[in-house]
């Protein structure tokens, strides 16, 4: 056979390839890297190493699930405080099976329908404040849009209102997640001696977690103290359903973890979708144009009903080609089963690692197009066009995202809302600028809005 050996940047001794990356943007190293390195290249931190790759035939390759699974090697860390929660659960675990299997209908397109007045009324809040605000105020996208997003869920998931809207700052509960989330990030990339010598991270870290665990454990007990009221969101399902198979329900330890899991996977991922489409929609003015013609057809009421969000179809595809230039949640990580060669030429063996960098992977020229830079909602028109291999903003297969139709249904919502009433402008002329905590963001991205005045 043909076999290739698989190419690798220079390494620092024990460090391995980590001075390549910048820590506070890891995704956006490895796509740098994969220009100069190719589809698929070695990289190696503390020890651990991983083939990180970008090339659709590689990644069609590893997203069959005989021959790979999810690893979740990069995720020990928010074990910590998501355990054997949906997202950091290895599929083998008996709690994985069981939640899927309890919680897929919660998810279902079908389920979407019980969630939609709950999105509406957080996203009232949201043109509220923005229709409040003076000429001369702008309005800080991403800060926004998580509010939205948080509130969200908190309220479709656990009949929870962290009443965002009305506070300044973020709410604890957020503080808390979102620096033990960049810590466990940042871990795995520093020396054990440096973790150990970081005595006030760890201890910020640990009182970050408890004070997570302690207000979802508080709602768990308001709940149950309560009793069944006829609730119909994710904690009344959490609570009484039972895995089909084994007639088990899922017990108070595991509850936490899925709340946790839920509030951090279903609000920065949804939140930086809205933030980085309403960067694009600036940007392109005949993409806005289009836009605000079919949102001013379909929504004719104050506010939207169920069946008018699946009536904006060109706002799903403005979505999923913002998905695609920006995937929110941009890296996922799987290992081989069994020895194998991936790409006819690549060998991969057993309990090896690898990780799809999707920015990279979304803008490859061979599939897409040589327009694969340019922003054009137009290639999603036909679905079946779209190559499956190189679009995997949901992740793949049994372990892709839940939550999909649940971000898609309330991303929808608030941009035919926002769309409805504002018009977007962009005095500052903002200049893109990525974060990266375990999710993408525009960075400090600000605009300003105007009520519209409608003909109608
Ligand atoms: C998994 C992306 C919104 C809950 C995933 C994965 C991706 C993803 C790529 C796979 C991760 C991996 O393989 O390691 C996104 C994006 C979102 C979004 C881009 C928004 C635009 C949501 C929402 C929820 C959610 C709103 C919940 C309400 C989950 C859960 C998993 C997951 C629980 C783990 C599923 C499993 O393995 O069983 N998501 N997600 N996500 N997502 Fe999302």
């Amino acid at each position: 056979e043909n076999l290739m050996p698989i190419p690798q940047p220079k390494t620092y001794g024990v460090l391995g390839n980590i001075p390549l990356i910048d820590k506070d943007s890891p995704t956006l190293s490895f796509c740098k890297l994969a220009d100069e390195y190719g589809p698929i290249f070695r990289f190696e931190a503390m020890g651990r190493s991983v083939y990180i790759i970008s090339g659709p035939d590689l990644v069609a390759d590893v997203c069959d699930e005989s021959r790979f699974d999810k690893a979740i090697g990069h995720l020990l860390k928010v074990r910590d405080f998501a355990g054997d929660g949906l997202f950091t659960s290895l599929t083998e675990e008996p709690n994985w099976k069981k939640a899927h299997a309890i919680l897929m209908p919660s998810f279902s397109l079908q389920a979407m329908k019980g969630y939609h007045d709950m999105m509406v009324d957080i996203a009232v809040q949201l043109v509220q404040k923005w229709a409040r605000l003076n000429p001369d105020e702008s309005i800080d996208v991403p800060d926004d849009m998580t509010r939205l997003t948080l509130d969200t869920i908190g309220l479709c998931g656990f009949n929870y209102r962290f009443n965002s809207y009305y506070r300044e700052t973020p709410n604890p509960f957020i503080v808390s997640m979102v620096r033990s989330l960049d810590e466990a990030m940042h871990y795995g990339n520093r020396l054990p001696i440096q973790n150990m010598l970081m005595v006030k991270t760890k201890r910020q870290y640990e009182q970050d977690i408890q004070l997570m665990f302690s207000l979802v454990d508080k709602i768990i007990a308001e709940r149950k103290a309560k009793g069944d009221q006829g609730e119909t969101d994710l904690l009344a399902r959490m609570l009484t359903a039972k895995d089909p198979e084994t007639g088990q329900q899922l017990d108070d330890q595991n509850i936490r973890y899925q709340i946790i899991t839920f509030l951090i996977a279903g609000h920065e991922t949804t939140s930086g979708l809205l933030s980085f489409t309403i960067y694009f929609l600036l940007k392109h003015p005949e993409v806005l144009k289009k836009a605000y013609a079919e949102v001013d057809e379909v929504l004719t009421g104050a506010t939207p009903t169920y069946e008018q969000v699946l009536k904006l179809n060109y706002i799903r595809m403005i979505l999923n080609e913002s998905l695609r230039l920006w995937p929110t949640a941009p890296q996922f990580s799987l290992f081989a089963k069994e020895d194998t060669v991936i790409g006819g030429k690549y060998p991969i063996k057993k309990g090896e690692a690898v990780s799809i960098v999707l920015p990279k992977l979304h803008r490859d020229k061979g599939v897409w197009g040589d327009d694969a830079e340019q922003f054009r909602p137009e290639r999603f028109e036909d679905p079946s066009k779209i190559p499956n291999h190189a679009y995997k903003p949901f992740g793949n297969g049994q372990r892709a995202c839940i939550g999909m139709q649940f971000a898609l249904h309330e991303a929808t919502l608030v941009l035919g809302m926002i769309l409805q009433q504002f018009q977007l402008l962009d005095p500052l002329n903002y200049q893109l600028k990525v974060k990266q905590t375990l999710t993408l963001k525009p960075d400090d991205f600000k605009i300003r809005v105007q009520l519209r005045d409608k003909k109608r």
